[in-house]
């Protein structure tokens, strides 16, 4: 079985994706909804928080888990890695791999503050591809605004909101944008008008190629748990269009 790990609805991305790879699959997806944000908090309470997640997944009994959330991903996939006993991979580097891959020389790197500050996409992009332009920009306020539904690519609030956050990536004139945290998948089309014509990497798209297809045999089974009550997490899973159809979701 494969854990799919998120605090929220970003890594629903993800999960499709998977689905869509390995039809056969069972796959069991947990978000820490009780304690999200993530990107705010602190590196040792996220590490805290990835090996508890990490023990929830050995619980469930996962053979692999694919952790779809940026944050986790830069700041703790030892640590989720470890407590969930099992093979594990995160969103960094699939998505740093993609972006050398097309020859990209100028990025712009948009990602919660924690991750942000953790300095792992830089890292990983300055050894792959010594050289390159990179500006980083943490946005605190891209998860709440996702997780409420505020992401409709002609919403003048939102996009007031964006070209706040992110006029020092515009005058930066980058050749590519990376979307370092799964929940802003939902922003691209917003985030895209700030960009005209600027191609966008999203961390989560790259990352269903990285579990290996022997993990991807079983029954086809779907499972989804949240750590508070499933109301507010199916809405806003609904919103997104993410949720497939007649999945039950569990707390945990
Ligand atoms: N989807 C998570 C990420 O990729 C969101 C983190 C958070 O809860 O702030 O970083």
């Amino acid at each position: 079985m494969i854990g799919v790990f998120d605090s929220g609805i970003g890594g629903l991305s993800v999960l499709s994706a998977l689905r869509a790879a390995y039809p056969e699959a069972d796959l069991l997806y947990y978000a820490d909804t009780a304690r999200l944000p993530y990107g705010g908090r602190s590196p040792a309470l996220i590490r805290r928080f990835a090996r508890e997640a990490g023990e929830r997944f050995a619980a469930f009994g996962v053979d692999y888990l694919a952790v779809a959330c940026g944050t986790v991903s830069a700041l703790a996939l030892d640590a989720i890695a470890d407590a969930a006993n099992c093979p594990v991979s995160g969103v960094v580097l699939p998505v740093v791999r993609a972006i050398v891959r097309d020859g990209r020389r100028r990025v712009l790197i948009l990602s919660t503050e924690a991750t942000a500050n953790s300095r792992v996409f830089e890292k990983e992009l300055a050894a792959r591809a010594p050289g390159v332009d990179l500006l980083s920009l943490g946005c605190p306020l891209f998860v709440p605004l996702v997780e409420n539904g505020v992401f409709a690519p002609n919403d003048p609030a939102l996009l007031s909101l964006l070209g706040r956050a992110l006029s020092p990536g515009m005058t930066f004139f980058p050749d590519a944008v990376l979307l370092g945290c799964t929940h802003f998948r939902l922003l691209s089309p917003a985030i895209a008008s700030l960009f005209s014509g600027v191609p966008l990497y999203d961390c989560g798209e790259a990352a269903a190629g990285a579990v290996p297809e022997r993990f991807g045999r079983g029954n086809g089974t779907l499972r989804i748990f949240v750590s508070d009550g499933p109301d507010a997490f199916r809405r806003a899973a609904l919103r997104a269009g993410g949720l497939p159809d007649g999945v039950e979701i569990g707390t945990v």
